[in-house]
């Protein structure tokens, strides 16, 4: 696990951004795995600047997401599918038919997250997941005590996350009881891994990730397992961790 300090949220998002650039310019067929929520927000502002203003193309890229609430449509203001079409597909040339989430409105919800887990492979595996961490370090929807060997599932949210993710409906009640995510084996399968975790809110989140070993008790420890993660976060999300102590996270 490769970790870069950086000041604060604004140059976290500045920095990812260069990662994912990179990959898409290297690899213009790529398949992006992304996520929603207010940390990867800055980064997806810094891709649609950049797509602007430097013309990065992202006509052949292929993207995943790594989850979505059941019982939302896709233009459902709260869907994950309505966030990632207003904060980063509609400022990219990524073609529609090249975009895929998790469908939460599915009748059978089971052959939707085979279905899903059979479309990651048929496009090859994900190149690079981009990855936020909750409080309690869930990645995607995988909350504590998750099998690592699960793939696309459909989970019960806690009430921890539902209320984090209150914020955003008018209030908590409306906040979806399920939703659809991809696994733990599904995040450990993609080739690289970046995770962002910015903000003192994450600080007890990135101690945990250094200091505990792998346990399925604290879902991001996981990431350990894999050969290529790369962590970028800021001074308050690693104020509890020692800076001696970066280079053990592996
Ligand atoms: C989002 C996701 C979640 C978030 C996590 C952090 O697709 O899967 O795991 O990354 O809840 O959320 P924020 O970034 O809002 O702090």
């Amino acid at each position: 696990m490769r970790i870069i300090r950086v000041k604060n949220r604004w140059e976290m998002s500045e920095k990812a951004a260069q990662v994912i650039i990179e990959k898409v310019k290297t690899h213009p067929f790529a398949v992006l795995g992304l996520a929603t929520g207010g940390t990867p927000k800055g980064t997806y502002v810094n891709l649609i600047e950049n797509h602007q203003k430097e013309g990065t193309s992202y006509a052949g890229v292929r993207t995943v997401n790594l989850d979505e609430y059941v019982g939302l449509p896709p233009d459902h203001k709260n869907s994950y599918h309505h966030f990632m079409n207003k904060h980063l597909f509609r400022g990219l040339d990524l073609p529609e038919e090249q975009i895929f989430l998790p469908n939460g409105m599915a009748d059978d919800l089971d052959a939707e997250c085979r279905r899903y887990d059979a479309l990651i492979d048929a496009l090859g595996g994900i190149d690079l997941q981009l990855l936020g961490i909750g409080k309690n370090g869930h990645i995607g929807f995988n909350e504590p005590d998750t099998s690592f060997q699960t793939k696309t599932h459909v989970v019960e949210l806690t009430h921890s996350t539902r209320k984090a993710n209150a914020r955003f409906f008018e209030n908590i009640n409306e906040v979806p009881t399920h939703a659809i995510t991809m696994g733990i084996a599904s995040i450990l399968a993609s080739k690289e891994i970046l995770l962002l975790a910015s903000g003192k809110n994450k600080a007890e989140a990135m101690r945990r990730l250094w200091e505990e070993d792998v346990n399925e008790a604290f879902p991001a420890s996981a990431l350990k397992m894999h050969e290529h993660v790369i962590v970028i976060a800021d001074e308050d999300a690693l104020s509890l961790v020692d800076r001696d102590r970066h280079s053990r996270a592996r």
